[in-house]
């Protein structure tokens, strides 16, 4: 068996980059911490669990989407395939496209967290011995480089973007990831993206705020992973988690409420929290397929194909570079 399994390209986020945007967030009127540090070994871990989830439908619904139509995605995508992956996870999507494919050549999983990204990248190399994959640890949504060995038909490279990930972003952040991701990819290249749908209230909230309490742990962890890298104090038990719908501006989003007054240390500094006041970690925004096409159009993509499930909980969607050649 051939070693396909490259040299991974290591540009993970530095602790002064951690703490430099978790100060910059709690130093607001309205405290936030950004929800791409909820990644650590044991965010991912927990993260892992909530796709398992009976009320988490996006993960098992996508997955059958990406089951049910590899054939029509693939065709698609057409042959000899670079596939890039923004935020690569555990690697269980990407195989269910890797085995319709024809022919792929190469890819490239980016992901931010360097221990879960090279057990993923090794038990692919495995399952897939004739294909190059070459890791990259980055924060995806700043600029990184391809590496220039990593596929031989550049023409035809396909980011690959699941798991409603774009749906962190907001509508202008996902506009202006699309973008350069269009232009790292190069002309005539595609994107498949997984975008959560709209739908009801009650079935987000379920999701969001599971009845064994993993999505509060999820987001609880990261607290903790303050306390552990920045010398933070935060009692965990002080803080509990919140998920509501934000119907104005279409997203889940998730807090972390203070149960008391208190003063909490982040190495030097200290920040006073109200009881009740919120610390914003994350939005999950759901679309419409028109909603997210034209998004997409705006991005400089032409929607070619979209997939959905019979309860259009979720959908797949295939657009391709539509700016003209340089
Ligand atoms: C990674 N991301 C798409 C998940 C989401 O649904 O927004 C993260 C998550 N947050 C709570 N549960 C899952």
């Amino acid at each position: 068996m051939t070693n396909t399994l490259q040299k991974l390209q290591d540009l993970e986020p530095s602790r002064e980059e951690f703490q430099a945007a978790v100060l910059a967030g709690l130093r607001q009127a309205e405290k936030s911490l950004p929800c791409k540090f909820f990644y650590d070994a044991e965010g991912s871990r927990l993260f892992d669990r909530i796709c398992e989830l009976p009320e988490y439908y996006p993960t098992r619904t996508e997955c059958r989407i990406l089951r049910e139509y590899a054939g029509g995605i693939a065709a698609g995508i057409g042959p000899g395939a670079r596939l890039v992956e923004f935020g690569s996870g555990a690697g269980v999507k990407i195989r269910l496209l890797l085995s319709a494919l024809k022919k792929p050549t190469a890819y490239v999983p980016v992901d931010i967290s360097r221990l879960h990204l090279l057990a993923a990248a090794s038990s692919l190399a495995k399952d897939f011995p004739h294909l190059a994959i070459a890791p990259i640890c980055a924060d995806y949504t700043l600029p990184f480089e391809l590496p220039p060995h990593a596929g031989t038909q550049p023409d035809n490279t396909v980011g690959f973007f699941p798991g409603s990930t774009i749906g962190n972003f907001t509508p202008q952040e996902a506009r202006a990831f699309l973008e350069s991701a269009r232009r790292l990819l190069g002309p005539g290249s595609s994107m498949v993206v997984g975008v959560d749908l709209r739908k009801d209230e009650a079935v987000l909230q379920r999701a969001y705020d599971d009845a064994a309490g993993v999505t509060a742990a999820f987001n609880l962890n990261l607290l903790r992973r303050i306390n552990r890298e920045l010398m933070g104090t935060f009692k965990l038990d002080q803080f509990v988690h919140r998920a509501r719908w934000n119907d104005a501006l279409g997203r889940m989003e998730m807090h972390l409420v203070s149960r008391c007054a208190q003063t909490v240390e982040i190495g030097r500094e200290r920040f006073a929290f109200r009881k009740d006041e919120a610390i914003h970690t994350e939005n999950s925004h759901k679309y419409t397929i028109a909603q997210f096409q034209d998004l997409a159009r705006e991005a400089g993509y032409a929607p070619q194909n979209v997939w959905t499930d019979p309860d259009n909980l979720f959908s797949v969607h295939l657009v391709k570079d539509a700016t003209p050649a340089a």
